[in-house]
């Protein structure tokens, strides 16, 4: 079934590849069940790679599966980091193994790339930059970083895109789309992973990263939002140089977010940049909507007690205004013990159309009940959000891109935390930006926008109605929703307003008929040409017929 839809022999190759690497990593019986046996029984490979395949069945799965897709490359790395933040379908072991991906891919020699970078360039990088650095900064899957020195004397990275990268990731890409129909329409237990929606989402994100410029386009959106906050650095961007493939950008040179042992020893205050790091991704996705989506050490530069440098703006989440007051809506439910408010707000989130059952509503009081009453500063966020996605994932309910994007940033940003400050609490520091988000929710412009928009828009309306009025409001949205109206009178009517019709024309022709005939009987002989006289006789009889066949066709009808 594969083999028919391959575009090209290219894509049959990698098609193989993938299968040998899922058999030899175990998982033998998805490849068959996927119809990707074949592929391999044709090559005659399947039985060697068994034997391989039961020396690595002792590692357990989710290390199994994190070390096949390490060595699918680049797209399966990227896929891993993407399905880390799917907290809502996956369990903390698989969250932990796809956190881990990494793909230690080894740098090219400057002269594989030297040729690509001069086609962007429209000259050779020497003539262009004071000069390069051939040894690479660094090197991750999708790009390799240089530094270099500008004519004007900055310094700068370049960061340029792998050549040819773009078309393993595309071909990838067509495979997984295939894959991941073929999961869903034949492997049951694949349906709830909702493999076709993850393949299109992480499509849509990886191309977002491949293009370079784009990512540029982030950091300076980024960088806006802070422009009034001194206390966060985007490093400058030179668009001039800048483009799909590679983009340059001012070299940081602080101290790395992963060398805690400089940061002591710089004398900063962990405490302190605790705060700042905090404040920053809280600010971005409560109050700007748009966050940073891949924060790790890795990313973070620490230029002094006062001053953090975020990088790497590839993936950032977007989070609308609707959706932060739909937290709000969330927070309060929990805040206020209305676990009914909780679910509907999940259900709404899931977009799932099933009345939640009255045992979700317990679980999720339980839940509510076990916080209750904790001082706020004791509150385990982590702990929190893993009780609630775990009952996300016992209902089956999935959580919109977006928001498993927000709570995988503030599970990092709970462990950046932690990391520097051990006495961090992202709950106390998220607190003020959620009372602002709740302020804002209820202000009176806010409210009033609300009242224009109408009030079936209303979002407290419909998260109050009762639920079998909010499933079928879910399903009119999804279009599933048909309105059967019956009125039994309606044809009858039509029929006796067509009957009118035709009477009253008949009406209007017949008194047509005996006035024209009448001006014909009246007028004087010799101005009626011959014979005409005969037609208004004609006239009148037709008159007369109609009169009669109407007042009969009336009575008829009663
Ligand atoms: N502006 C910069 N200044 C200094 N180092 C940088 C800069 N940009 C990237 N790097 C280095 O290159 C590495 C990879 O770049 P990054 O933008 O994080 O790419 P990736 O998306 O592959 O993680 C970073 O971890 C950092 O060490
Ligand atoms: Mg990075």
């Amino acid at each position: 079934m594969f083999l028919k839809t391959l575009s090209t022999a290219r894509d049959l190759g990698r098609l193989h590849d993938i299968a040998s690497i899922l058999i030899r990593f175990g998982f033998g019986d998805m490849v068959r069940r996927l119809g990707l046996g074949a592929v391999l029984e044709q090559a005659g490979k399947l039985l060697h790679l068994q034997e391989e395949a039961e020396e690595l069945a002792q590692l357990e799965p989710p290390e199994r599966i994190r070390r096949a897709m390490e060595e699918l490359g680049p797209t399966f790395v990227k896929l891993g980091q993407v399905l880390s933040t799917r907290v809502d379908l996956f369990s903390s072991d698989y969250i932990e193994a796809f956190s881990k991906l990494q793909n230690n891919v080894a740098a090219l020699p400057f002269a594989a790339i030297a040729g690509q970078i001069e086609e962007d360039l429209g000259d050779k990088a020497e003539n262009i930059f004071a000069q390069v650095d051939t040894k690479p900064l660094a090197s991750a899957s999708m790009a390799q970083v240089h530094k270099a020195t500008l004519k004007s004397g900055e310094s700068v990275i370049l960061k340029v895109r792998r050549p040819g990268i773009k078309d393993v990731i595309e071909a990838d890409l067509r495979l997984l789309a295939r894959l991941a129909e073929v999961a869903e329409d034949e492997m049951s237990e694949a349906k709830q992973y909702q493999p076709r929606k993850i393949v299109r989402e992480f499509a849509n994100s990886i191309r977002n990263e491949l293009d370079l410029a784009n990512e540029c386009l982030n950091a300076e959106q980024i960088a806006d939002n802070f422009k009034d906050e001194p206390s966060i650095v985007v490093p400058k961007v030179y668009w001039q140089w800048t483009s799909e493939r590679m983009n340059v950008q001012e070299l940081v040179t602080d101290l790395p977010g992963t060398d805690l042992a400089a940061v002591d020893a710089a004398g900063y205050d962990r405490k302190t940049l605790a705060k700042i790091g905090a404040n920053a991704i809280l600010k971005m996705v409560f109050e700007d909507g748009v966050f940073h989506a891949d924060l790790h050490p890795g990313n973070v530069f620490y230029r002094s007690s006062a001053q953090v440098v975020m990088i790497d703006f590839g993936m950032v989440g977007r989070i609308s205004k609707a959706r932060r007051f739909q937290l709000v809506d969330l927070l309060t439910g929990m805040v206020q013990r209305q676990p009914d408010k909780v679910v509907s707000t999940l259900m709404l989130w899931s977009g799932d159309s099933a009345i939640p059952s009255a045992e979700l509503t317990s679980e999720i009081d339980a839940m509510i009940e076990k916080v209750h009453g904790v001082p706020l500063k004791s509150l385990n966020f982590v702990a929190l959000t893993s009780d609630l996605t775990s009952i996300l994932r016992r209902y089956k309910l999935a959580l919109p891109s977006d928001l498993t994007m927000l709570i995988k940033a503030l599970i990092s940003l709970d462990g950046m935390g932690r990391q520097l400050d051990p006495e961090f609490d992202v709950v106390t520091s998220a607190k003020p930006f959620l009372t602002q988000l709740m302020w804002a929710k209820y202000a009176p412009n806010e409210l009033a926008k609300k009242a224009q928009r109408g009030a079936a828009e209303g979002y407290d309306l419909v998260t109050g109605l009762p639920t079998d009025v909010w499933k079928l409001v879910k399903l009119m949205r999804k279009g599933q929703f048909k309105f059967h109206m019956q009125v039994e009178e309606m044809e009858h009517f039509l029929d006796r307003l067509s009957n009118s019709i035709t009477r009253i024309t008949i009406g209007i022709v017949m008194a047509a008929l005996i006035m024209g005939s009448s001006i014909v009987m009246t007028a004087s002989g010799g101005q009626i040409p011959i014979g005409l006289e005969y037609f208004s006789m004609l006239g009148f009889a037709g008159a007369v017929i109609g009169g009669l066949w109407m007042i009969f066709s009336i009575w008829r009808d009663k």
